[in-house]
């Protein structure tokens, strides 16, 4: 695990940036998996920006988002399809067909979840999955207690969690009990993360990610058994991290080979 922390969270999305367009650069063809939230805003307006000014060409990449909201169609304002075609696909050119999101409306939720399991298989697996991180730890929409064995299934949102998203809907309208979210063993297939995490709100369960017991009740904590994870925060969320100068000083003291930023 690489964590990097940076002054603000507009420089740590550049950093962000860079290893997204760079993975997609060496791998025209990459398999992305893509996070929701206002988190990776930044990133994807970057992203836009590369494609447009820099002809940072998306046309052969696969994606897959980590989830929706069980009962939001794809063109309700709250639901992660209308996220993500907001701020990331109207504005690229990926191919329509190789974007995946789980469907909100599955008439059967665990054949729409094999599926989407084994569409990641086919497609080979996960190159590069963004994620962020919720105040409870979660990932995806895996809440705490989720299985670090888990697969693409249905979850229950915390009361945390649907407090903490209540502001990407309607006036007295009700967040979603339910959600599909790839699995925790979903993500950690894949074959580099890249966690981002800014502000204070973050820093407790950032701390208990990176530096606690590996946990089901961190789900976050799980990337402590990836290979390949970077951490990416700003100082508000690296706050209580106890080696924070410990990060800092092997960041700005890499041997010059292997500087990938
Ligand atoms: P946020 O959500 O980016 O809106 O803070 C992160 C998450 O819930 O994973």
């Amino acid at each position: 695990m690489e964590v990097i922390i940076l002054p603000t969270a507009e420089e740590a999305s550049e950093v962000a940036t860079r290893l997204v367009s760079r993975q997609i650069r060496e791998k025209p063809d990459s398999v992305l998996g893509l996070a929701t939230g206002g988190t990776p805003k930044r990133l994807y307006e970057m992203l836009v920006r590369m494609h447009r000014e820099e002809g940072l060409d998306l046309g052969r990449a696969t994606t897959f988002n980590l989830d929706e909201y069980v009962g939001l169609g794809p063109d309700h304002p709250a639901s992660y399809h209308r996220f993500m075609v907001k701020y990331l696909f109207s504005h690229v050119n990926l191919t329509r067909e190789r974007i995946h999101i789980p469907d909100g409306l599955a008439a059967d939720v665990p054949a729409h979840c094999a599926a989407y399991e084994q569409s990641i298989r086919e497609a080979g697996g996960i190159d590069l999955q963004i994620l962020g991180l919720g105040s409870d730890g979660h990932l995806g929409f895996n809440e705490p207690g989720s299985s670090l064995a888990s697969r693409t299934r249905i979850k229950t949102l915390t009361e945390r969690t649907r407090n903490d998203n209540a502001r990407y809907f309607g006036e007295g309208e009700e967040v979603p009990h339910h959600v599909i979210t790839m699995g925790l063993a979903t993500i950690a297939a894949s074959r580099m993360c890249l966690l981002l995490a800014f502000g204070k709100a973050k820093a407790e369960a950032v701390a208990a990610s990176v530096e606690g017991p590996v946990t089901a009740s961190v789900p976050g904590s799980l990337l402590q058994f990836h290979p390949r994870t970077k951490v990416l925060l700003d100082t508000e969320a690296a706050a209580l991290l106890t080696r924070a100068d410990y990060y800092q000083w092997v960041y700005n003291n890499k041997p010059a080979w292997q500087t990938d930023l």
